[in-house]
C-alpha cells in the first residue's frame, strides 16, 4: 500500500475524522507495537504540526520513552510524576491548558506550553501513555481527547495477546 497521508484542512473535528481511518489502515494488520507507535506519532505530527507527539510505555513500574516525533525528551518518568505519570496513576486522560500551572509538570522543553496525555489500556491495565505537546497555550480540548482515546483503543486492538515487554 502507499504510505502517503492525505492531509486535510478544516475544523479540528474534520481533521481527526479524515486522519483516524488513515491511521487505522496503516496500523491494522501490523502487530509490532513500536512500528505502530512510530506511524501514529508521525501521522499526528504531519496533520496537526504539534510540537511533540509520542509515547511512554510502562516498564518495571516506570514510564520509559518510546517512539516519538519532535525534540529529544526525558527518558523515564515515575508513577505520579508530571502530567504523564499522573495520567498513568489516575488512569484517565489529562488536558493541561498551561503547563506552567500544572504542579510537577516535567518540562522537557521550555517551548511546550500545553499538553494532553491519554492512557493506553489493554485488558483494563494502563500499558503506557500517549503525550502530545503544543507550542501554543490552550491547544487541547475534549475533541482531541475523544479522538485520541478512540485512536488508543484502535491501537490496543493491534497488540498481540502474548504481548509483554
Ligand atoms: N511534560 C511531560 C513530560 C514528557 S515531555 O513533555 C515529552 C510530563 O509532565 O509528564
Amino acid at each position: 500500500m502507499a504510505e502517503d497521508l492525505s492531509i486535510t484542512r478544516g475544523s479540528k473535528e474534520e481533521q481527526y475524522q479524515s486522519l483516524l481511518p488513515q491511521i487505522q489502515a496503516l496500523i491494522e494488520g501490523e502487530s509490532d507495537l513500536y512500528a505502530n507507535l512510530g506511524n501514529i506519532s508521525a501521522a499526528l505530527k504531519e496533520q496537526f504540526g504539534f510540537f511533540w507527539v509520542g509515547f511512554y510505555l510502562v516498564k518495571n513500574n516506570e514510564l520509559v520513552l518510546g517512539p516519538f516525533q519532535g525534540p529529544v525528551a526525558c527518558t523515564r518518568i515515575a508513577k505520579g510524576r508530571g502530567v504523564c505519570g499522573t495520567s498513568w496513576q489516575q488512569e484517565k486522560p489529562l488536558i493541561v491548558p498551561d503547563v506552567d500551572a500544572f504542579p510537577g509538570h516535567i518540562a522537557c522543553s521550555s517551548l511546550s506550553k500545553s499538553e494532553i496525555v491519554v492512557p493506553i489500556f489493554r485488558n483494563s491495565q494502563v500499558i503506557g501513555v500517549m503525550d502530545v505537546d503544543s507550542a501554543d497555550l490552550d491547544q487541547f480540548d475534549t475533541t482531541d481527547q475523544k479522538y485520541l482515546e478512540q485512536l488508543m483503543s484502535i491501537l490496543a486492538q493491534t497488540i498481540p495477546a502474548d504481548f509483554g515487554f
